[in-house]
């Protein structure tokens, strides 16, 4: 596995690699790798001839009381994870490499960006849809790599590289949970043992919605239970609940097939999102 920092380095190893005419998926991180990472990099490291893994806590997807500098780093970890699940190159690129002094250009969504976590984190998908494609211009993958637990994330970056022709499949990779339900995160590092137990009750909440929906439920009654049943969670707060068309995020209405089922809880300070996708 090749560790590589400069963009333009990545860029120059991947055009020559490209010319032989192999594939390359990418998995973009923030690092400190877990399960449902590791997922992502079978995935790519099956379907594609090279696989990129970037990790990189992008700063501009912070917002100013965000959790940015305790983010955790262990790097070291992150560098054994790639070896041990076959990754040709780890891209690690700092603040200054990726981020020029007069950096002053940022990609968008002028609707998806608005709903949802972006209520409470109204930079975030900004941050975000800028650095995914600045990696899409460094990396140039096949196929680009994304779990499902960000939902909101994985439908805003194949709806930017379809508006900006990215030629790039974007691929969403389903939930990687903890025995408990718990959907895996890096954050879940806030969580003491207690808060983790306690916050394996999202999980539970969302599959009972789920089945209420298949058994025909009106999307109203099934909103008013989750959230009873969410706030039995201890010390939860709740963000949103939003249940809403799995393929574009417009608001679910009774009449749809497939509705995803979004929640953004706080347990005790720390954030979480978990969601379920439903089908009739
Ligand atoms: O999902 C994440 O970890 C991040 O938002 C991403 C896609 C790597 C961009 O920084």
């Amino acid at each position: 596995m090749k560790i590589i920092k400069k963009p333009e380095e990545l860029q120059k190893a991947i055009e020559a690699l490209k010319k032989k005419g192999k594939t390359v998926g990418l998995v973009p991180t923030m690092g400190a790798l877990h399960a449902g990472h590791i997922s992502l990099m079978k995935k790519s490291v099956s379907q594609n001839d090279i696989t990129v893994v970037s990790v990189y806590v992008n700063p501009i997807q912070f917002g100013p009381n965000e959790d940015y500098e305790r983010y955790p780093r262990p790097v070291e970890h992150d560098i054994k994870v790639c070896k041990e699940n076959k990754v040709d190159f780890l891209f690690l690129p700092t603040n200054e490499t990726l981020y020029n002094d007069n950096f002053s250009t940022y990609i968008y969504n002028n609707k998806l960006a608005k709903i949802m976590c972006g209520v409470t984190r109204p930079i975030h998908f900004q941050g975000v849809c800028t650095v995914v494609s600045k990696l899409f211009n460094i990396a140039m993958p096949t196929r680009a790599y994304f779990g499902l637990k960000d939902y909101q994330q994985y439908v805003i970056v194949k709806q930017m590289a379809k508006d900006l022709n990215f030629n790039i499949k974007v691929i969403g990779c389903a939930i990687v949970r903890e025995k408990s339900g718990l959907a895996m995160s890096s954050r879940n590092t806030y969580l003491s043992q207690q808060a983790k137990q306690d916050a394996a009750g999202i999980y539970k909440s969302l599959c009972l919605a789920k089945q209420q929906f298949c058994e025909g439920k009106k999307l109203k009654d099934i909103k008013k239970k989750l959230e009873k049943n969410i706030l039995a969670v201890a010390e939860s707060k709740i963000d949103y609940i939003e249940l809403r068309n799995s393929e574009n995020l417009d608001l679910a209405a009774d009449k749809d097939k497939s509705v995803v089922i979004a929640v953004a809880v706080k347990v005790g300070n720390v954030r979480l999102i978990d969601n379920i996708v439903c089908k009739k």
